[in-house]
């Protein structure tokens, strides 16, 4: 089988290296392209651009298929933690039982924030939205840790990155929270495990324990959310990164794509939308109609997706973790039955299944958080949380690439031709 495809330009031709990858998927190496051609690609939405080369996450999207370093989500989902998911993300391989305590032992000497930093927190609006706090205190960790400006960062420094991270988000996360509820902020305990003491430190009440089975459950969303591969979010980070600005710089700009709506910024806007069908009678059908009308800019958010063109494997797992956490906590959420009646009938109806369009990650995950007591505004937070190793795994992978470039795109340009500049009288 060739190894090269042929572009024939006319009067420029070149070979384009075909590149395989360790499942088989095809991609052209087009990086002689303009140097030799003069030629560049126009890829709206980067729909059929690999940016990079990355042995951390493989997504078969007509499959259903998403693997962590080659483990299967189902079974992470089922027989890991969130922490050995980290672990797995940032390392390759599974952690020794030793290896996963050393690891937890680094994330728990993080359990503080700095005074500056809870100072900042104290400062925000009580109603401020939770990712602008997100971002604006991530970024601001550069401020306090000087060492991290340095470039390039030695492996120590890029594992303690890591770790602190993975520790401090989360606090910065639950203190924001407890403050707008006029509470007074927990210290966190490390050793109840990472979803336990966020749990703890959000919903602390003097006499009441965090269950086990609930906290497992808050887990399962982590795992599920660690990495998706080069997603914008993920994507975002490797660009930002890929300019050498420093970690936190870096997974700030990742919370801030995350934000929004067609992004992890869903599934604040799935929980809204039932929450208006429920309002406007139950009527979810004339809610699939608008979405389907092209003059209406309303879209059934937690729908669709731009790799996934079957199913969600996310998405099915969450689904049923949705019954089991709320047969646990005795919920009936009537919310939970419009979103099964909206799927049933999208599932049905030509619209969405000549589209490709399913549930994916963000429809059902809104119900888990609403029913763990999470305010919705903090969904995405929540997604956050869940993400952090996947950026970070992405940003290490990256800057450890001796043949990664600062990420600059080109474009073809279609404005005006050389022009001179007139006074203000001749216009
Ligand atoms: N509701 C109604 N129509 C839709 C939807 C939807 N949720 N999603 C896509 N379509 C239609 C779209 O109008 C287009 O129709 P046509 O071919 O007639 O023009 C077709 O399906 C293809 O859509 P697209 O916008 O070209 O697809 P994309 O790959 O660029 O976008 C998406 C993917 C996820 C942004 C989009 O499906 C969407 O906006 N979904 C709702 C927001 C959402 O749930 N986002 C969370 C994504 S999963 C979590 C994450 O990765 O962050």
């Amino acid at each position: 089988m060739t190894d090269v495809a042929k572009l024939d330009l006319g009067d420029k031709k070149i070979d384009l290296p075909i590149i395989t990858g360790s499942e088989g998927e095809k991609g052209l190496d087009i990086s002689a392209l303009r140097k030799e051609t003069g030629y560049i690609t126009l890829d709206n939405g980067f729909v059929n651009t690999g940016s990079c080369k990355s042995a951390i996450t493989f997504l078969d999207g007509e499959k259903g298929i998403l693997r962590y370093r080659g483990y299967p989500i189902e079974q992470l989902a089922e027989k890991s933690s969130f922490l050995e998911v980290s672990y797995l993300l940032k390392f390759g391989e599974l952690p020794s039982k030793k290896d996963l305590d050393f690891f937890e032992e680094k994330i728990t000497s993080f359990a503080t924030l700095p005074e500056g930093i809870t100072n900042m927190l104290d400062q925000f609006p009580k109603d401020a939205h939770p990712m602008a706090v997100m971002s604006a205190t991530t970024a601001a960790l550069a401020g306090f840790y000087p060492e991290f400006l340095k470039t390039p960062l030695t492996d120590v420094q890029r594992d303690r990155a890591f770790a602190q991270m993975l520790a401090q988000l989360k606090i910065i996360a639950a203190y924001f929270y407890r403050r707008s509820q006029g509470k007074e902020p927990r210290r966190s305990h490390p050793s109840l495990g990472f979803s336990k003491d966020f749990l703890n430190m959000m919903f602390f009440e003097e006499g009441k324990e965090i269950d086990d089975e609930v906290a497992k459950a808050l887990d399962i969303l982590f795992i599920l959310h660690a990495d998706h591969e080069q997603n914008c979010s993920a994507s975002t980070v490797r660009v930002i990164g890929s300019s050498q600005a420093n970690v936190f710089a870096t997974i700030s700009g990742g919370i801030d794509a995350l934000w929004g709506p067609l992004h992890g910024g869903a599934n604040q806007k799935v929980l809204e939308m039932l929450e208006e069908i429920q309002a406007a009678g139950g009527d979810y059908k004339k809610f699939l109609e608008k979405a389907k009308d092209k003059n209406d800019s309303f879209r059934l958010m937690g729908f669709g997706h731009r790799v996934y063109k079957n199913f969600d494997p996310r998405a099915t797992i969450i689904k049923k973790q949705c019954d089991i956490i709320l047969e646990k906590l005795n919920i009936q959420d009537p919310l939970l039955d419009i979103a099964r009646g909206l799927e049933t009938e999208a599932r049905n109806d030509d619209y969405f299944v000549s589209r490709n369009l399913y549930p994916n990650v963000d429809f059902y995950s809104g119900i888990i958080y609403k029913a763990l007591g999470i305010p919705t505004e903090m969904f995405t937070v929540m997604f956050v949380l869940g993400r952090l190793p996947g950026w970070l795994a992405q940003w290490k992978e990256m800057r450890e690439d001796a043949s990664s470039k600062i990420a600059r795109p080109r474009q073809i340009y279609t404005g005006a031709n050389e022009r001179n500049y007139t006074p203000f009288s001749e216009r």
